[in-house]
């Protein structure tokens, strides 16, 4: 069960060992990107156990091979939003566990200079905001990429809306409570502050580029 952060009221931290063991390889600089690809989807598949705690569900008649009774199914549609690219290496393990929800992009950038979000595509299910959405990206640092994420899916009605990360610095944290107090975060660590150039400390360096091996 993650527990709620002292400092932050939406913040929810999983100090649970089997996510805090994956987090450590993450970590390492030497720890290749197809193992770090791997840790970020077991990770985030661990997570998605209690992230999706409290999504709507209905009675659905079942028949068994021995007789009838009564089942569970989602009864309102799930949303799984990446942010381009970084939260792609996070989809993959909450698919694995919850095959249902359907998956919506959005690509944004922080421009080096300015650090400010470059939105650059959009592309959702219609009937969006009839269900709960989980925006996913690896890293909260200034805020900026998942403050204009969840405006984006709160133009498009979206209420339920909860942000599964990595690694959060208390900047990003801040800045997203201020601008969407509604919406809680969930993550494995949050880390100490940003560096100058805006990267997480200690943090784990540029997410897309380790999963992607762009660097
Ligand atoms: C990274 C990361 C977040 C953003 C976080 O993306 O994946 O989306 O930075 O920073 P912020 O909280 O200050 O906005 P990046 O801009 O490196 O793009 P990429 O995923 O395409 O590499
Ligand atoms: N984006 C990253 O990928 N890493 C950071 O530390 C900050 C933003």
């Amino acid at each position: 069960m993650p527990t709620p952060h002292r400092d932050f009221e939406n913040l929810r931290v999983f100090g649970h060992p089997l996510i805090q063991l994956k987090l450590t390889r993450a970590r390492d600089r030497h720890t290749p990107h197809l193992e770090f690809r791997r840790l970020l989807n077991e990770i985030a598949g661990l997570m998605t156990y209690e992230v999706s705690r409290g999504f709507p569900t209905r009675d659905v008649d079942v028949e068994t091979p021995l007789e009838r009774t009564t089942g569970t199914v989602l009864a309102k549609p799930v949303t799984l939003v990446p942010i381009l690219r970084a939260g792609i290496g996070m989809t993959e393990g909450i698919l694995n566990v919850m095959s249902e929800a359907r998956v919506g992009h959005i690509g944004i950038y922080r421009d080096e200079q300015s650090l400010q979000p470059v939105a650059y595509y959009a592309k959702f299910p219609p009937d969006i905001a009839d269900g709960p959405v989980l925006l996913i990206d690896p890293m909260l640092a200034t805020g900026g990429s998942a403050i204009h994420a969840a405006g984006e899916l709160k133009r498009r009605g979206c209420r339920d809306i909860r942000l599964i990360c990595l690694v959060c610095a208390p900047e990003g944290v801040r800045a997203l409570a201020d601008a969407h107090p509604d919406l809680p975060i969930f993550t494995a660590a949050l880390d100490r502050q940003l560096n100058e150039k805006g990267y997480i400390l200690p943090g784990l360096g540029d997410a897309g580029d380790r999963i992607f091996g762009t660097q």
